[in-house]
């Protein structure tokens, strides 16, 4: 997610899951061909399973990133057909490529020769003058014809002129029952649902349909949501992570942050979530996103913020 899912907070959230696939925020051709390429491919060892992201329409463009992603050691690269930001429309990126099925084809086509790492796509049920089922299955069936085998799908549609990004997350009404026939439909696809996913009971109840569920604003808002991944949804026999034990096993990594010239607060802001719901989560807040901003002790403040987690 953009702004959200940078390194820090992917290396964050890998302290809760060690199973999860997690996904960079979308970085365009553009800026990855032409901008800090090593800016946005930069992860650490720990981020694994991590897929990569793309935005762009121009297969040879795209195969070039993908090819970057492989030889950085990503495990997947994901298209983006599911962004409705006017800026990114302009560009032929995001969910107004759902109206061009033949183009995503290509650009999938020719990111699949590229590399040997799958290659997915993340897209919605529709676009506004293209809603209709039959269209979707157009979609999904050139796409597939070009190789890809992994959908993820935003199960509603992107409304792409007069709503704002966030509208577009939350104003077209979720459709479950699309994705699931999708599912029906094109049974030896990989189907992995998203939108509005809230609980990892819900996730369970969804994975007796789809393949995977892929949670968004959730997993950054109230992150420990991610603690009994490993092992509610991957059967790992393993004790749960407390909150406290998160934010210990970040102190190294933000230690190392600062010596390189890093501020806490890039990777604290990523964390505030940890004591969402019990009392104390104002002040652990007001730490680590106000007074980090303050203090000359970065350290002695994350420790502070430390205990008020310990006993949750
Ligand atoms: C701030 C923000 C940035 C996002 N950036 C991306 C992105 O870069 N790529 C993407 O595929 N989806 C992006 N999304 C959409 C989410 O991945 C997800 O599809 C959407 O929020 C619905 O799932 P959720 O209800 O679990 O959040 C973003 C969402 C938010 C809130």
């Amino acid at each position: 997610m953009m702004d959200w899912t940078d390194r820090h907070c992917r290396y964050f959230l890998r302290q809760l899951s060690s199973q999860a696939l997690l996904y960079t925020e979308m970085v365009t051709t553009g800026a990855l061909l032409h901008g800090d390429t090593q800016r946005f491919l930069r992860y650490h060892d720990c981020e694994h399973p991590l897929a990569l992201q793309l935005g762009g329409s121009n297969p040879a463009d795209l195969a070039a990133c993908a090819r970057l992603a492989q030889r950085h050691g990503y495990d997947e690269v994901n298209l983006n057909v599911g962004c409705p930001s006017d800026r990114v429309q302009n560009n032929m990126i995001g969910a107004c490529l759902m109206g061009h099925p033949q183009l995503v084809a290509d650009c999938v086509r020719t990111m699949r020769d590229a590399v040997d790492i799958p290659v997915t796509v993340k897209h919605r049920i529709g676009i506004n003058g293209r809603d209709s089922y039959a269209e979707l299955c157009e979609f999904v069936g050139t796409v597939r014809e070009a190789g890809c085998t992994s959908f993820t799908v935003h199960a509603r549609i992107a409304i792409l002129e007069g709503l704002s990004p966030k509208e577009n997350r939350e104003i077209p009404p979720l459709r479950y029952e699309i994705a699931a026939q999708l599912k029906q439909d094109f049974p030896d696809l990989e189907i992995i649902l998203n939108g509005g996913i809230k609980t990892l009971e819900e996730c369970q109840q969804h994975l007796q349909t789809f393949d995977g569920v892929m949670l968004g604003r959730e997993a950054y808002h109230n992150p420990y949501l991610l603690a009994q991944v490993d092992q509610l949804l991957f059967g790992l026999d393993r004790p749960v992570i407390t909150r406290a034990e998160t934010l210990t096993r970040m102190r190294p990594y933000i230690e190392q942050h600062l010596a390189e010239g890093g501020a806490m607060h890039h990777i604290t802001r990523h964390v505030l979530g940890l004591a969402q719901g019990f009392p104390g989560a104002r002040r652990f807040r007001q730490l680590l996103s106000v007074d980090v901003h303050k203090t000359t002790d970065p350290l002695a403040l994350l420790d502070q913020s430390i205990e008020l987690l310990a006993g949750h």
